[in-house]
């Protein structure tokens, strides 16, 4: 039997919801549901990030893959949260079919998705190198490091950076960093500052389906720690703030409310409009990618952008 300091989750939400004001930590959405829900986000019209990578990895394949072989050498392409890997998939094929030297690793924190992505990929693409590393990222590139020789290049695609405010980030590209050999690649993706309507559209889609994402964490609270939120007691609240880049989501509760969590021996008061804090999504320009780079040990290489500019795919190079 798990404590509920054994369990991070448990830790977490409890330190959440008894700070003020009160947060949960979105890295925990992704439970099979999430992963579920999740991939519907990245199929609406309306979030355009996920085609916007598309075009970029499509567009700019030739001029990608001259980057990561640099004077012909081979290379171990290590991809962050690679999910179910469909934008890579295309940069794969394009290297596979031009005879690119290189090996495939894919991570993700799910066995799960992980799986099926290997299953779909040797199926997809035969001649593929390919091993897997399940787990968080600095788990998986510490154990990378000692089983794995070659160069990398590491993709961590889809503006997941966003969800870390600016010196959360630098820690944790510090962090990779460290882990990285002089020139070393890293390929980032950023969400892009522009019209405030359509970022804002992206996390606010008429179909609720951002809102069930969201609201997917409190039943995972109610599944996994006994909690006893009810769903319709809450409503998804998505804001943009031009000034700063920062997309944020909340929950807020539609009335004063007691929510007891079984695991916690917890009982929790909400106020009528009381936002819980949910996701950061930030989005950047120029300035600030430039300075995430220089801060965490890297030299930006080159930028690959969209046709419309709303997305960059950016390049560094670890420095020393
Ligand atoms: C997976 C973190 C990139 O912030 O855009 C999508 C997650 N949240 N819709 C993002 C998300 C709401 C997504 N990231």
């Amino acid at each position: 039997m798990t404590t509920p300091e054994s369990n991070d989750f448990a830790r977490d939400v409890k330190k959440g919801l008894s700070s003020n004001p009160k947060y949960l930590q979105s890295k925990y959405f992704y439970d099979s549901e999430g992963d579920k829900l999740f991939q519907k986000i990245m199929g609406l019209s309306e979030y355009y990030l996920t085609d916007c990578e598309f075009e970029i990895i499509h567009q700019h394949r030739e001029k990608l893959l001259e980057a990561f072989t640099g004077k012909g050498q081979n290379f171990l392409l290590v991809e962050l949260g690679a999910g179910d890997g469909l934008k890579t998939k295309l940069m794969l094929r394009y290297f596979l079919n031009h005879k690119a030297h290189f090996a495939y690793l894919p991570n993700d924190i799910s066995p799960n998705v992980l799986n099926i992505l290997k299953h779909e990929m040797s199926r997809d693409l035969p001649g593929l190198e390919l091993r897997a590393y399940p787990g968080d990222y600095f788990h998986a590139l510490d154990t990378m490091n000692q089983k794995e020789k070659g160069r990398k290049v590491i993709l961590f695609l889809g503006s997941t950076i966003g969800n870390f405010n600016f010196e959360q980030a630098v820690a944790f590209l510090k962090e990779l960093n460290n882990r990285m050999q002089k020139d070393d690649q890293l390929l980032i993706g950023f969400d892009l500052k522009k019209d405030p309507h359509i970022i804002l559209r992206a996390y606010n889609d008429p179909s609720g389906i951002t809102a069930r994402f969201n609201l997917n964490l409190l039943k995972r609270i109610n599944k996994e720690l006994d909690g006893t939120f009810t769903l319709e007691n809450f409503y998804h609240y998505p804001i943009y703030n031009p000034l700063t880049g920062e997309t944020r989501s909340f929950l807020i509760s539609r009335m004063a409310q007691n929510v007891r969590i079984g695991y916690l021996d917890e009982t929790f008061d909400f106020k009528m409009g009381e936002p819980i804090s949910m996701e950061i999504s930030q989005k950047y320009d120029n300035a600030m990618i430039r300075e995430l780079a220089e801060e965490s040990g890297f030299a930006l290489e080159a930028n690959f952008y969209d046709s419309r500019k709303y997305f960059v795919d950016s390049l560094w190079i670890k420095r020393e």
